[in-house]
């Protein structure tokens, strides 16, 4: 068949994949390949057993895979195909040198540029996917440009705002989709070929375009806001321990006023995910770096409250076990930074399980998509943990249940049945809200939700 545009994505992780699933499967007359240095990762798109845990996302890639949808390790020759290159690669903050711990880290977006320069014969468009710090596109282009064989790229930025765990329906029926560009009459070309795709399942009124620079920031700025709002009604819960007052209740209450609205202040034990804390300490680092020293601060609150939040949550552990958790058998109901995903990025269980096991507790890890990642995460560490997705084996002589990710498994769970099978004094640790406290206590269980009052049989 012939196809009338190829379109090329650099990077098959979670955006890239079910990003460009989506996109071959709208629009038929393109081919779609997707690349990737990961030859295993590949592999497993081109499998059932895909590297990633989305619900429908099986379904869309069955439903266009060897179509017009294609997964390769074949990079060099991606690119010289290619009419339109989606760049997806990771910018993890970056770990070493200047910027340390707060900046992004773009060598693997720096490569990406040479790459495609040097793979390059014809003018493509080159679209910034991967969350990027304000101006990267000026650099970006600088490297494309500076190309003795004279080819034009027209860089745009189309930032992903697609959640994980909830990643197809997002594609499918998206907010918006921001498009930036230079605002040159080429830009403005580049954004309208950009937006063509988009058109064929999006509603005209949704696509935005902006210039480059405003597309780059509003993602940083999104995801600092969304991450605000929960580090906010964190901060509440904490107050809410001391006076009684219900955080759930204030978020309904608060959250009934339209201009506040009711989602994103639910109370956890901390946000966690690939994105906020990258983003927010990323916006820290420009707002720093151009001496907005205030500005930076204030975001920088952010991430501090997420941490405290949870500290807070380990010390409280602690606190109503009789300040000693040593060799008692801890089983942490979820890993996975939210329900509906196997990633740990981020994920508050990180923290929260470091910090039980330097107590000398015992963990059982129990979740149904994410044993896989919480093994890599937890590698290496000195302690007792054990690994078990059922539920009803994990809590098999444990002391303690602590809720860290909010899948729906967990509320269901008999917890007569599980109050049977656990040591007493039987303590219940909700860091999520999500399960029925009063019911719990009447088993017998002693319940500690988030930012309520504590339900105690002593
Ligand atoms: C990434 C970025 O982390 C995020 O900032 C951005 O918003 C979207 O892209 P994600 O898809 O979650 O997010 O990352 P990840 O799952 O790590 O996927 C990146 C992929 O790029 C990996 O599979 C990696 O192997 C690949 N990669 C990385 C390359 O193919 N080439 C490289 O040079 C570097
Ligand atoms: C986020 C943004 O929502 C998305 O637009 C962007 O493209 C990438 O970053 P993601 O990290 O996948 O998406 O998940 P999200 O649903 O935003 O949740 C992030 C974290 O906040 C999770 O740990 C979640 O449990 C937590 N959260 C969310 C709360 O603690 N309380 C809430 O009320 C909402």
């Amino acid at each position: 068949m012939k196809f009338s545009k190829n379109i090329l994505c650099i990077g098959a992780g979670y955006v890239g994949g079910p990003t460009m699933a989506m996109i071959a499967l709208k629009c038929p007359e393109y081919k779609v390949t997707v690349v990737d240095v990961n030859e295993e990762r590949i592999g497993r798109w081109n499998s059932d057993d895909l590297p990633i845990y989305e619900p429908g996302l099986l379904e869309a890639v069955r439903a266009a895979r060897g179509k017009n949808l294609f997964f390769s390790t074949a990079i060099p020759e991606g690119i010289r195909a290619a009419d339109i290159i989606f760049v997806s690669v990771n910018t993890p903050t970056k770990t070493f040198g200047l910027g340390a711990g707060m900046a992004s880290d773009l060598q693997y977006w720096e490569k990406t540029a040479h790459q495609i320069v040097s793979h390059s014969d014809r003018p493509k468009i080159i679209v910034e996917k991967s969350t990027l710090p304000v101006r990267t596109a000026e650099a970006m282009e600088r490297i494309l440009k500076e190309n003795k064989k004279n080819i034009r790229f027209d860089v745009v930025s189309n930032p992903e705002f697609l959640a994980e765990g909830s990643a197809v329906n997002d594609l499918l029926s998206p907010d918006r989709v921001l498009i930036g560009s230079q605002q040159t009459e080429s830009g403005a070309q580049a954004a309208q070929v950009i937006a063509d795709i988009y058109a064929h399942w999006v509603p005209a009124d949704k696509i935005i375009t902006t210039n480059l620079w405003s597309a780059e920031l509003s993602k940083l700025v999104a995801n600092a806001f969304l991450a605000q709002r929960i580090s906010s009604i964190n901060a509440i819960s904490a107050l809410c321990e001391k006076t009684d007052a219900d955080v759930s209740e204030i978020s309904f209450a608060v959250g009934s006023d339209t201009r506040i609205g009711s989602r994103f202040i639910s109370a956890s034990i901390g946000f966690g995910g690939s994105c906020f804390k990258k983003d927010i300490l990323n916006l820290v680092y420009i707002c720093r770096s151009y001496g907005l020293n205030e500005v930076a601060d204030y975001w920088e609150k952010v991430v501090q409250m997420n941490e405290y939040q949870q500290e807070r949550f380990v010390k409280k552990i602690i606190k109503e076990m009789f300040n000693t958790i040593v060799a008692k058998k801890i089983v942490l109901l979820g890993f996975a930074f939210k329900a509906n995903t196997g990633d740990t990025r981020e994920s508050p269980g990180i923290p929260v399980a470091k910090k039980l096991l330097a107590e000398r507790a015992s963990l059982v890890i129990c979740d149904p998509q994410a044993l896989e990642n919480a093994r890599r995460e937890l590698a290496g560490l000195d302690g007792d943990v054990r690994y078990e997705a059922d539920p009803y084996r994990a809590v098999i002589d444990a002391h303690a249940i602590a809720v860290i990710t909010e899948w729906d498994v967990f509320k269901e769970l008999d917890f007569e049945k599980v109050f049977s099978v656990m040591q007493k004094p039987a303590f219940v640790f909700d860091g999520r809200n999500i399960l029925d406290h009063q019911r719990l206590f009447q088993i017998g269980f002693n319940v500690f939700p988030l930012g309520k009052p504590s339900l105690t049989h002593f």
